[in-house]
């Protein structure tokens, strides 16, 4: 079985995960190529849902042309669950995400929702945080004192480019990305927090305040639930 089968797999799982909360209510929704498979299974039953919140240019894109509703978070008082991905994830729920850069958004829409549900294959289980490079994302003037501050946590700094290689990837808020490879994350809340605190800093992508609660993992043997 292949990643995209996993993928798919671990899609189909989460929609019948979201079926079961009650109708009529609006759902947020994550980014990358796994929420990706998680909209198509869900698209013939998207009556279930009032509306959905999304967090990417990207899924919005995907949700509308396959007949979602999509509406703006601030007519949105809160959200039963949000479903997304993660780039790792270890066995208390905390996440590095915002391989896709667009972690201001989810965890923006991360923060309105009672339940994160987290669907990933299980090449995204960790036991410490850290080996895929964390991203950050910051204000393009701020990137040379930003930079400077994120060196003293021991990793290498890099500037995330575009595909084009030649200038800098600009996220759909209009910040930059900088990427920290060579982590050890061992208290994935702490970092979150120190790092929120330099100025420039938009967000970082250490989903710890905002761990998953529900894993949707899946594997060839099938697709694991765990509460965590
Ligand atoms: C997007 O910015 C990310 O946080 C994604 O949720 C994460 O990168 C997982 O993406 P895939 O499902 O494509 O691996």
């Amino acid at each position: 079985m292949n990643q995209d089968q996993l993928k798919k797999m671990v899609g189909e799982a989460a929609r019948d995960e979201v079926l079961k909360l009650a109708s009529g209510q609006v759902l947020g929704i994550g980014t990358g190529s796994t929420v990706n498979c998680f909209i198509d299974a869900l698209a013939p039953y998207k009556a279930h849902f009032s509306g959905t919140v999304s967090s990417s240019n990207a899924t919005t894109e995907r949700l509308l042309k396959h007949g979602f509703k999509v509406l703006n978070p601030n007519d949105v008082n809160g959200l039963p669950a949000y479903v997304d991905g993660a780039d790792e994830i270890d066995s208390l729920g905390n996440m590095i995400k915002g391989g896709g850069g667009a972690l201001t958004r989810e965890k923006i829409i991360a923060s309105m929702a009672k339940q994160f549900i987290c669907i990933c294959d299980s090449s995204k289980q960790v036991s410490v945080l850290g080996a895929f490079a964390l991203p950050v994302e910051i204000i393009p003037l701020a990137q040379g004192v930003v930079t400077r501050e994120l060196e003293k946590f021991g990793g290498k700094v890099s500037l995330r480019l575009a595909k084009s290689a030649q200038e800098p990837f600009v996220t759909d808020n209009g910040g930059w990305i900088l990427d920290v490879a060579g982590l050890s994350i061992s208290n994935p809340l702490s970092m979150e927090s120190q790092i929120n605190q330099i100025a420039g800093v938009i967000t970082v992508g250490l989903f710890a305040k905002e761990r998953a609660n529900i894993l949707l993992v899946s594997n060839t043997a099938g697709v694991v639930r765990l509460i965590l």
